[in-house]
C-alpha cells in the first residue's frame, strides 16, 4: 500500500507559477530580438531583459528557494524553550497547514500540547485549509499532541497567559489590516505566561538570499530592524536574533 503523505504545499504556488510563465515570455521575445533587425529588435531585446528581471529570476528563484532553503531551516532546533520547559502549552499563530506547526509538536514527548490558528488564506498557500492541517498532524502522528482551529493573529481567541511558547513564522509580513503587526503583536503578549518565550521568524529584506531568491519579491518584506524595534517597542526582551538562510529568527521573553 502507498505510504500517505502529509500535504504542506508550496508557499505563493500560484505566483510563482505565473511569475515563470509571464518570465518565459520574456525570455522569447529576448531570443526572437537576435533573429529580426530594426527598432523592433531593440524594443523585443529590452523589454526581454526587463521582464526577465522582474518575472523570471523571483520566479525560477522562488522555485530554488522551496528545493534549496527551506529544507535548511530547523526552526525547532532554534526553540530552546522546548528543552526548558517540561510539559509546555504552546501556540503557533498562523500554522497554516502546519510545515512548522507539526516539526513543533513532534519534539513534545514527555507532555504538553500545541494549538495552532489561522485564517487559513490560500492565496499564501494554496490547499490551505483547517482540514489540511489536521489531516497532516494525523499522518504525521501528532494529531493528539495537537488542537488546530480557525483565528486571527489580531483577536486571538484564547484566554490571558494561557501559553508558554508562541511561535509565528512567515506570518505577520501577511497580516494587512491597519496596525495590524502592532495588533498582533500585543495579542501574542496577552495571551502569553509572563517570562513565557516569542519566536517570529521572518524572511528578511537586506538578506542576500531574499534578493538572489526573491529578486523584485524580496521589497514585499521587511528589513531585520522592523521586526526588532516591534518587539522592543512592546517591550518584548529579545534574548536571541539570528539571521539563517535569509530568516531573520528572534528568541523573545516576555
Ligand atoms: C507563509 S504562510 C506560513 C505558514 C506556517 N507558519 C509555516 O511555517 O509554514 C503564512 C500564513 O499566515 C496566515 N495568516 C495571514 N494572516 C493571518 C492572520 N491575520 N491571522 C492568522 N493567520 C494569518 C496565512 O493564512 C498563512 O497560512
Amino acid at each position: 500500500m502507498k505510504e500517505e503523505k502529509p500535504k504542506y504545499g508550496w508557499y505563493v504556488k500560484n505566483l510563482i507559477i505565473v511569475f515563470n510563465l509571464v518570465g518565459l515570455l520574456g525570455l522569447t521575445a529576448f531570443i526572437y530580438g537576435f533573429f529580426i533587425d530594426g527598432i523592433i529588435k531593440i524594443i523585443l531585446l529590452v523589454s526581454g531583459i526587463a521582464i526577465m528581471l522582474i518575472f523570471l529570476w523571483p520566479g525560477i528563484g522562488m522555485v530554488l528557494m522551496h528545493l534549496f532553503l527551506l529544507g535548511r531551516i530547523s526552526l525547532v532546533s532554534k526553540m530552546k524553550a522546548l528543552d526548558e520547559i517540561k510539559t509546555p502549552r504552546i501556540l503557533d499563530v498562523g500554522c497554516g497547514t502546519g510545515r512548522t506547526a507539526i516539526q513543533i509538536a513532534k519534539t513534545l514527548e514527555n507532555g504538553g500540547h500545541l494549538y495552532g490558528i489561522d485564517i487559513y488564506s490560500k492565496l499564501a498557500i494554496p490547499g490551505n485549509a483547517l482540514h489540511t492541517v489536521i489531516n497532516n498532524a494525523r499522518i504525521e502522528k501528532v494529531e493528539e499532541k495537537t488542537t488546530f482551529s480557525y483565528g486571527t493573529a489580531i483577536d486571538i481567541p484564547f484566554e490571558d497567559e494561557s501559553f508558554d511558547i508562541i511561535n509565528a513564522s512567515s506570518v505577520l509580513h501577511e497580516v494587512h489590516d491597519p496596525n495590524g503587526q502592532d495588533k498582533a503583536i500585543q495579542e501574542i503578549l496577552r495571551v502569553l505566561k509572563p517570562g513565557g518565550y516569542f519566536y517570529l521568524s521572518e524572511w528578511n529584506r537586506s538578506s542576500w538570499q531574499c534578493i538572489g531568491f526573491g529578486g523584485i519579491c524580496c521589497f514585499a518584506f521587511k528589513k531585520n530592524d522592523y521586526w526588532e524595534n516591534l518587539l522592543k517597542n512592546h517591550k518584548f526582551k529579545i534574548i536571541k536574533n539570528e539571521i539563517i538562510a535569509g530568516f531573520g529568527i528572534f528568541e523573545a521573553q516576555k
